[in-house]
């Protein structure tokens, strides 16, 4: 009868150390079950009143199960002081530690050319403007003396957008230079006019070490009375000198846009080879910075400007080409491949 007791006791004390879960319960549960007033003290006194017999198989199955009772006690405690130690551990601040440094971004090496870039033409008394990206044909190629067919078009390589637009057939584009911002400007304004827009470009290229398909281009255009061939020449020398420093060479060549009579090409000698020739500057020593020139009358007519009395010059330059040249970068590609160990440098 006693023995069963026991049997009853001995399971209900395991259950309940089974649901124990913090320090505090342990100590209930020792006191309840092996504290000094604890069920099993009850049981062991009571030995003494039972027969014998009886006394001997429940004092021994009590004692067994007080045993192993007290070794899970010793083992949940120390459970219990192992976890809440980790526990506090986890928790714990150690407010000497230095702080995380938050990382700063910068700006890019393009944006950082194009502030450069206006800041010169600005202390010149040169206006920043914009255009937009997404441009119609009439303004990057009509306007600028390039009629559907004209061939000097195949110059520009272009990507077509694919657009219902309310224009209906009027063709649109992603420009393929700035120079359509020129338009956009003498449209609105009368001379004296002396702007820069710098801005993005695409064109439908094969890329390579000097050539990518999207890339950054900075317009300018003066138009006055009396503006010559002399101010420009002027003007692009005092940038290249304020830009490289007074060493650099300036090379200015002849060559061909429709918007512009006479047209001008202008390098400057290859930083990355000193004029000797390598990849960059595809062996020549020269590196092409820009392409300029008189405005063409026939463009200044389109936007009612009289080219008898008035003229101007214009010029547009590669941005990604003065890091090239600034820093001897190899590949202009490296721009806008996204690697931050490239740009972290600048
Ligand atoms: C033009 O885009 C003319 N609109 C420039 C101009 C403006 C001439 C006003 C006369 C008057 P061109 O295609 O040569 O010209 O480009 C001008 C400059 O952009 C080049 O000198 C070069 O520095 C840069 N450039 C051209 N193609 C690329 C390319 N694929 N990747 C990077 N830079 C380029």
């Amino acid at each position: 009868m006693m023995l069963n007791q026991v049997e009853e006791l001995a399971s209900k004390a395991s259950d309940g150390l089974g649901k124990v879960t913090d320090v505090n319960d342990l100590e209930a549960w020792r006191i309840r079950y092996l504290g000094r007033k604890g069920s099993l003290i009850q049981v062991l006194r009571s030995l003494a009143t039972l027969p014998l017999e009886e006394r001997r198989a429940v004092g021994a199955r009590a004692n067994e199960f007080k045993k192993s009772l007290e070794a899970a006690y010793t083992e949940k405690k120390s459970n219990l002081e192992r976890s809440s130690a980790l526990s506090l551990q986890r928790e714990s601040l150690d407010i000497t530690l230095p702080g995380r440094q938050v990382s700063l971004g910068r700006l890019h090496p393009t944006t950082q050319i194009v502030e450069e870039i206006c800041a010169i033409f600005s202390s010149m008394g040169f206006q920043v403007v914009e255009g937009p990206e997404v441009e119609r044909d009439y303004y990057n190629f009509e306007a600028l003396n390039m009629p559907v067919d004209h061939p000097a078009r195949d110059m520009f390589a272009t990507l077509w957008v694919d657009l219902e637009t309310e224009a209906g057939d009027k063709p649109v584009l992603l420009r393929t230079h700035t120079s359509p911002v020129q338009i956009r400007v003498m449209e609105k304004s009368r001379p004296p006019i002396r702007i820069i827009a710098p801005g993005r470009v695409y064109r439908y290229e094969a890329t390579d070490a000097p050539h990518e398909w999207m890339f950054y281009q900075v317009e300018g255009l003066a138009v006055d009375k009396n503006i010559t061939l002399a101010d420009l020449k002027g003007t692009l020398f005092e940038f290249a000198r304020r830009l490289f420093g007074e060493e650099r060479k300036c090379r200015f060549r002849c060559d061909y846009f429709p918007f512009v009579e006479p047209g001008v090409e202008v390098a400057i000698d290859c930083m990355v080879c000193r004029g000797a020739g390598c990849r960059l500057c595809g062996n020549s020593g020269w590196i092409e910075i820009l392409g300029a020139g008189m405005v063409h009358p026939e463009v200044l007519r389109r936007v009612d400007i009289d080219p008898e009395v008035y003229s101007g010059f214009a010029f547009g330059m590669g941005v990604e080409r003065i890091p090239i040249l600034r820093y001897g970068i190899e590949d202009i590609r490296l721009f806008y491949s996204n690697d931050l160990r490239f740009l972290r440098q600048f």
